[in-house]
């Protein structure tokens, strides 16, 4: 279409399970001129925003809208400034948008014409989500650490009934209930918990425990989410994910990091080039906690154990496969305070992954390159904001996003979007990428089992 002389309209939004009100919001916004262009959101920039419980991938959503014969192009938003530049970029007469807007977008008169359209009463995508998807039933596994933070966090995923607990003492179950009125069930035998309605389980123990309550929630059909290590040897991490698949459930661990929609847009905006070839990837992150109350001496699991999923998700999500591994070890008593984990990748680039719970470090990270870096401050797995650094140092940029509570909440969207949606795998969190993160840790387990051989020999 020649689009010379024509009224440009545009519109922006979710269109999930596309309704009523979209098409005559849609209609109307047409009709106001001859060549309409639709923004539909990406499920990133959607979760950045709050909207966490969008049921349709963006494939899906963009493919719904692009089947009215009225649209004419249909374009991803994929993050706040996009609406000012598409305005230039699409020379558009006219901004259309429903009146729940109504101000929200005045900042862009002075691109175009902003036009708010009415909205029709009594339909909304929240109200058919809640009328046509069922709530996945969840149970907690274990009083862990991040036990309560999940269950605050679940409560912003409107997808999640949760409220069974399963965990070994009683009067804990008893205590944890009182506190949340939401954990209505709670039982001290797995297989009793495993034989209820739970669909899905979050497993939050000792990280010995892990490996055997995982494999009875999948034997069970059971989707699980189970704090990061999943297992501690490696032929027992291959048997839980060959057995999630073959019983067609989702396996993820529970690395918070891996879906923030912050970390997702730096590993985007890196892949643009700016910083150019990317020769160096370094990540700390360290940890002096200590709680009295823990089931098991949380610190006596190992620096490596506990923390080195995070950095290890960094520099595999930049650098990607490992060639080689060299430890730097500090500790005694059966276990590492810290370790530098040294790792190389292809053409000679290199992993500095820095974990200790026995020292304390600024959790930043650096990720360098021919041209430049992009610098994220501490806490870095904790992603809001991060920087493009060069040389000239009028070059260099920024990204900040705020995320909301303490970040937990952006996994378990996506544990239950996927859930919902018939996935048993995860593009943000793949089978491959858990593999490869995890063995940072099983490799050490067997480097110090060979250390300790080696020793023995000796003496
Ligand atoms: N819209 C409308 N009438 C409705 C619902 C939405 O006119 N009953 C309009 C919105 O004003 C917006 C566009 O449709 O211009 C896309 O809105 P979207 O947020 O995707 O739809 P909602 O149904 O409001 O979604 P949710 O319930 O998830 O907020």
């Amino acid at each position: 279409m020649n689009l010379k002389n024509k009224k440009i309209v545009i519109t922006y939004g979710t269109y999930d399970m596309l309704h009523e009100g979209h098409l005559k919001l849609l209609k109307r916004a047409k009709a106001l001129g001859d060549y309409l262009i639709v923004g539909v959101t990406d499920e990133n920039y959607d979760r950045s925003r709050g909207k966490l419980n969008v049921s349709q991938s963006t494939q899906e959503r963009v493919d719904a809208v692009k089947a009215l014969d009225f649209v004419d192009k249909v374009i991803v938003e994929k993050h706040k400034k996009q609406k000012a530049e598409d305005m230039v970029k699409y020379d558009v007469d006219i901004f259309a948008i429903g009146d729940d807007w109504i101000g929200a977008f005045d900042y862009l008169n002075k691109y175009t014409h902003v036009e708010y359209l009415p909205r029709t009463e009594g339909i909304s995508s929240t109200q058919l989500r809640k009328k046509h998807i069922g709530l996945i039933k969840m149970g907690l596994v274990g009083l862990g650490r991040d036990t309560q933070a999940f269950v605050d966090e679940a409560a912003y995923v409107s997808s999640i009934k949760l409220n069974r607990i399963y965990a070994d003492d009683f009067l804990a179950i008893k205590k944890f209930s009182k506190e949340n009125p939401s954990i209505e069930y709670g039982h001290d035998n797995y297989e009793d918990f495993l034989d209820t309605h739970v669909q899905a389980v979050y497993i939050d123990t000792a990280l010995k425990r892990h490996y055997t309550l995982i494999k009875k929630a999948l034997e069970a059909g059971k989707h699980v989410l189970c704090e990061n290590p999943i297992a501690m040897e490696k032929k027992e991490l291959k048997e839980l994910l060959s057995l999630a698949k073959k019983q067609k459930v989702l396996l993820l661990p529970a690395l918070k990091t891996a879906f923030m929609p912050a970390f997702n847009q730096l590993l985007k905006e890196i892949e643009k080039g700016d910083i150019g070839e990317i020769k160096e990837v370094r990540a700390t992150r360290t940890s002096l906690y200590r709680e009295k109350n823990y089931p098991e001496s949380f610190i006596a699991q190992g620096a490596t154990n506990i923390l080195s999923g995070y950095p290890s998700l960094l520099i595999h999500k930049v650098l990607g496969k490992r060639k080689s591994t060299t430890f730097f070890d500090q500790g005694d008593d059966g276990y590492d305070t810290s370790n530098l984990i040294v790792t190389t990748h292809k053409n000679g680039t290199v992993g500095v992954a820095r974990v200790a719970t026995g020292a304390k470090s600024e959790g930043d990270a650096v990720i360098s390159g021919t041209k430049g870096y992009v610098y994220i401050p501490a806490p870095w797995w904790l992603t809001k904001e991060f920087y493009f650094k060069f040389e000239d140092s009028h070059k260099s940029y920024k990204f900040k996003y705020e995320f909301e509570g303490c970040g937990l909440r952006y996994m378990i969207a996506e544990f239950a979007s996927l859930i919902q949606r018939g996935k048993h795998t995860s593009q943000t969190l793949s089978p491959s990428d858990i593999v490869a993160i995890s063995r940072v840790a099983l490799e050490y387990k067997d480097f110090r089992e060979q250390r300790a051989e080696n020793d023995t020999k000796e003496k």
